[in-house]
């Protein structure tokens, strides 16, 4: 019995020792560094890569073992799939099972970019990089750092962003290291991301026309120029009651979510204001708003950017800062729910957990 339990003891041991990985190393953009990162990702190692979106968590797509390393350093829920992102057109008849007329004419006006098609699964995928799904996202990313990596790599990458699950995804290297030191090989700063919001997901329906599962800087009226009809999920930017089945499974979850608790805020500026003069008591209170220049607030104000493009590419750094300055309630300005400010209120509203007042 004793034996048994020292033998067991080791076999514990051994693979803990597999599975921790001690330091996560930071690579630069350089050549040198690539190649390493390209080398670790070839042996089914996870590394942080630098997206024009989010930094994401990458591994070989293929390979279910680098996946599941995936969810396990983001204490990610296994129905959730993977994106899968590729360098060229000739790698998407790899991963896709069927591409449809109306995918390649987005996947030529869009990739290179910030759109992510949801398309029937290829064999060669495997289920645990597509949440158990016969459908997989994919994504060309316009990144010359990510593209590199896929293209020296020589494997097709998974990748979901590079946040512990449930928190604000990461727009530069630093806050993949916060979150992920010691659960993955490295990191490569790539610099901030220029967009700052995750791709657009879209599932293409039978008519020619394209649902919008989740919105990013790709718009909805940018994609009608392509489709015949474009619709936007109602899950894009109301909560789920129970029972409801969902188009994708990341609809399911908190997310994007700082320690601070997180009011969105409807209404004008001067309501606005007075609602801070009245919480101005209550400790640890923040405001967040999107305009520049507000007049002085009640309690102290930061700003996520006047332009849709500006909010995109702040909101999540901003709210990881919240954090960092000890903010207890933060209370945000909406934004706008056109243009791409319909990502940004999808985020927030989520960052929220559906907490809304309107003023
Ligand atoms: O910009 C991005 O898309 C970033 C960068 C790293 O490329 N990636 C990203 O991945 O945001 P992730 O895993 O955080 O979000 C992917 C979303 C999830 O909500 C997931 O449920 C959905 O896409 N998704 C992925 N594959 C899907 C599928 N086959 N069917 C429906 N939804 C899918
Ligand atoms: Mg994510």
């Amino acid at each position: 019995m004793l034996l048994q339990q020292r033998m067991s003891w080791h076999v514990w041991q051994d693979n803990r020792k597999k599975r921790d990985i001690v330091e996560t190393k930071l690579f630069a953009d350089c050549a040198a560094d690539l190649m390493q990162a390209a080398a670790l990702l070839k042996q089914g190692s996870v590394v942080g890569i630098p997206t024009e979106t989010v930094y994401g968590l990458a591994a070989d797509a293929r390979n279910p073992e680098a996946v599941r390393q995936i969810f396990a350093a983001k204490g990610r829920p296994a129905d959730n799939p993977l994106i899968v992102h590729i360098a060229d057109m000739a790698e998407l008849e790899q991963v896709a099972a069927k591409i449809s007329p109306l995918a390649i004419r987005l996947a030529e006006r869009f990739w290179p970019g910030p759109l992510t098609m949801v398309l029937p699964k290829h064999p060669s995928i495997p289920s645990v990089t597509s949440g158990g799904l016969d459908t997989v996202g994919v994504r060309m990313p316009l990144h010359p750092v990510a593209r590199a990596l896929i293209c020296l790599s020589g494997v097709s990458i998974a990748a979901p962003s590079a946040n512990r699950s449930g928190y604000p995804s990461p727009t530069i290297a630093q806050h993949v290291m916060r979150d992920m030191q010691g659960k993955i090989a490295a990191v490569l700063d790539g610099g901030a991301c220029t967009v700052g919001v995750e791709s657009t997901v879209i599932a293409l329906e039978q008519d020619d026309s394209v649902r919008i599962l989740r919105p990013g800087f790709v718009t909805a009226e940018q994609l009608e120029t392509v489709a015949s009809h474009v619709i936007v999920d109602p899950a894009v930017l109301h909560e789920l009651q129970k029972g409801q089945t969902v188009r994708s499974p990341g609809m399911k979850y908190q997310h994007y979510s700082p320690s601070a608790r997180v009011t969105l805020v409807e209404g004008s500026q001067t309501a606005f204001a007075a609602l801070m003069e009245q919480c101005s008591k209550e400790n640890g209170v923040y405001a967040l708003v999107c305009h520049n220049g507000q007049n002085a607030l009640s309690v102290p104000a930061y700003t996520y950017g006047d332009t849709d493009e500006e909010q995109a590419q702040q909101i999540f750094s901003k709210l990881r800062e919240m954090d960092d300055i000890g903010a207890k309630h933060v209370f945000v300005e909406a934004p706008r729910k056109e243009g791409v400010g319909l990502a940004v209120y999808n985020r927030l509203i989520r960052a929220a957990g559906f907490e809304v007042i309107q003023v």
